[in-house]
């Protein structure tokens, strides 16, 4: 090889990976002084990576696979077969431009941004009566619902699909990808979902014409066919999922703004001119999705190393978003930062770096920062509340991780 990669010297890396979380790959690069280190993983062979250039691997590079890469942590997405975390080429690319069609559209991200409003005001009234909210099972509960409504599938016995998906995400904790569609297809709720989408194409059920469930039932793959209704259905939930994730994002908001009183006496006097640039800063700093993952599919070059195909490579998006020499003082929560997703940053990679289009980059972040805005300014404008004592403590080795609170609030009331 024409580099040699610093290697780890430990056997086995596993039982560090488990007490540092998400400091983890950092902590191995500083300690070796390289944005590249080998290791092991359960035995497994990895690279592990930070920084831009790595980031330009794994999201540009021909001759790499999702198939069978990611550690089993924190997955929002469901890698069945056939879905679109799984796909390469021209397949992933057809199959993308329909998550695009969905997820980019800025009148269907309107439409969502709404019915969280709505499902927020909802359930005001009974936050005031109850006097006591944990925020982060609210959000969940609430985002579970908007999401529902807008991808077309609540009207089946609204509650009840709702309901089922809001249980899967809770109870499913930190377990993973596989043990989450193990559940899905033990509790029914995808077969629930295929059918639905057989009796949207035999025009028995009718949703409309802006919704998920209706450009997903009715896409047509590459050679014309329509998808798999198992496939179908594991999309449907790769939207809502991680729509329902975003409630992650925005407990911590709700912590920045806990925080920082500047800000939030900003928001509350209503110019939320720069909610967008907050939230931005919240989902640097905020620990969400620690990395991810790829399988070289044939041997490549990169930087001067020499990779074998089935090469196991590991990107640190946290590492990469906390690193010193890319964001100054990076512990520092500092909106001033002035982030957006819509550069292309290689650096800011909280959901993967490079062409959406073509890469394997989340499409979901325009929705991300556009309901993190709204929860903002529903928090500082329509809504009064105090945050009592508690232990509001991040745990960095919990993927994923949260306040150990999961943010309560108290004493909330409307904002006349
Ligand atoms: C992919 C993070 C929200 C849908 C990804 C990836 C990351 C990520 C890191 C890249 C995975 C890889 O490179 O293998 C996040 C985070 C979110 C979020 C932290 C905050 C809650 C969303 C939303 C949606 C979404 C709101 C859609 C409604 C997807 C899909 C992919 C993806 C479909 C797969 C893309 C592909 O394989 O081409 N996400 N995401 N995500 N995300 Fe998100």
């Amino acid at each position: 090889s024409l580099r040699e990669m610093p290697r780890d010297p430990r056997i086995d890396a596993s039982m560090a990976l488990m007490s540092e979380g998400y400091r983890f790959v950092s902590n191995l690069c500083d300690r070796m002084d390289s944005d590249a280190v080998a290791t092991r993983l359960r035995l497994r062979e990895v690279v592990c990576l930070r920084g831009s250039a790595a980031a330009r691997l794994l999201y540009g590079a021909e001759g790499l696979t999702r198939v069978g890469a990611m550690p089993s942590t924190v997955l929002h997405l469901l890698q069945d077969k056939g879905s679109v975390q799984q796909l390469e080429g021209p397949a992933h690319r057809h199959r993308k431009a329909l998550f695009l069609s969905i997820c980019m559209d800025p009148a269907r991200v309107e439409a969502l941004v709404s019915e969280m409003r709505l499902a927020w005001r909802e359930r005001l009234p009974a936050w005031e009566a109850e006097g006591r909210i944990v925020l982060q099972q609210e959000a969940a509960r609430l985002l579970t619902r908007a999401g529902c409504r807008w991808a077309g599938v609540a009207h089946q016995p609204e509650a009840q699909l709702a309901d089922e998906i809001f249980d899967m995400i809770d109870k499913a904790g930190s377990v993973g990808p596989r043990n989450w569609l193990a559940q899905m297809r033990r509790a029914g709720t995808e077969k629930r979902l295929r059918t639905l989408v057989e009796e949207v194409r035999a025009g028995e059920v009718v949703p409309e014409a802006a919704t998920a469930l209706h450009a997903i039932a009715f896409h047509r793959e590459e050679d014309g066919t329509l998808l798999d209704p198992s496939v179908a259905a594991v999309e449907l939930l790769n939207l809502l999922r991680p729509i329902v994730a975003v409630g992650r994002y925005i407990t911590f908001a709700a912590l920045a703004l806990h925080r920082e009183t500047t800000w939030r006496e900003l928001f509350r006097s209503g110019n939320l001119e720069l909610a967008g640039d907050f939230a931005e800063e919240v989902r640097r700093a905020s620990p969400f999705f620690p990395f991810t993952a790829a399988v070289t599919t044939r041997p490549i070059t990169w930087e001067g190393y020499d990779f074998p195909e089935g090469q196991w490579l590991l990107l640190d998006l946290y590492g990469t978003t906390h690193d010193p020499r890319h964001f100054p003082e990076p512990t520092r929560f500092r909106a001033e930062r002035m982030l957006s997703w819509t550069g292309q940053d290689e650096a800011f990679i909280p959901q993967g770096a490079g062409d959406v289009a073509r890469t394997h980059r989340c499409p979901g972040e325009m929705i991300t920062v556009e309901l993190m805005k709204e929860a903002i300014r529903l928090l500082c404008c329509e809504m009064d509340y105090e945050v009592p004592a508690q232990d509001l403590g991040v745990r960095l080795n919990r993927m994923p991780a949260q306040p150990r609170s999961g943010m309560i609030l108290s004493a909330i009331s409307r904002r006349a």
